[in-house]
């Protein structure tokens, strides 16, 4: 993913400088907004996990390598962002319950295996779960997805 629009946001009300920055405010209050863990998982992770399940599913693995590593990218920034939740250090928690199955669907997709595919994206949806049982969040239920919510992509590999 690219810098969202927060950072960008973050970025800009820092280089303002404080005069120009009050006549900003006084126009148009700016807040910053923090999302939570919850958020960032709606946000960034859920969409990745649905798109790269739908990636496999249609063979296109050119396509499941990017979304793969965008899905990388979004938990290691959920880590960063939100080492700790309540008690639990997500950061490690991550890293433990979800290495395996990202290691198993990076093979499966290098070696364009459809059954391996499937196997590999199953264990990873049940890390997600495994992660929601053990902090306590266990009404948080991901599956794999059967259909898709995005009307305006295309999952099919490019033909040629
Ligand atoms: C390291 C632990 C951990 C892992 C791994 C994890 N989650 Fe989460 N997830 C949480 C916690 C804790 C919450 C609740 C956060 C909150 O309420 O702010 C959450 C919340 C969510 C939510 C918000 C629920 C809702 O309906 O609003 C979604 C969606 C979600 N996770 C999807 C996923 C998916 C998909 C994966 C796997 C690819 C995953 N999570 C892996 C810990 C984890």
């Amino acid at each position: 993913m690219k810098p969202s629009l927060l950072v960008l946001t973050v970025a800009l009300v820092i280089a303002t400088p404080s005069a120009a920055r009050a006549q900003t405010a006084a126009d148009t209050p700016v807040a910053v907004y923090l999302p939570g863990l919850g958020d960032l998982m709606t946000m960034t992770v859920q969409p990745r996990h649905i798109k790269l399940g739908l990636a496999g599913r249609e063979k296109n693995w050119a396509y499941a390598t990017y979304e793969l590593a965008e899905l990388n990218e979004a938990l290691n920034r959920v880590a960063k962002l939100r080492p700790r939740w309540r008690d639990f250090a997500i950061a490690e928690m991550m890293r433990a319950v979800t290495k395996e199955p990202l290691g198993e669907l990076a093979d499966a997709i290098k070696s364009a295996d459809g059954v391996r595919f499937a196997q590999s994206h199953g264990k990873l949806t049940e890390s997600c779960n495994l992660c929601h049982q053990s902090t306590g969040q266990g009404v948080i239920v991901i599956k794999v997805p059967e259909t898709s919510p995005y009307p305006d992509q295309n999952f099919q590999p490019a033909r040629k």
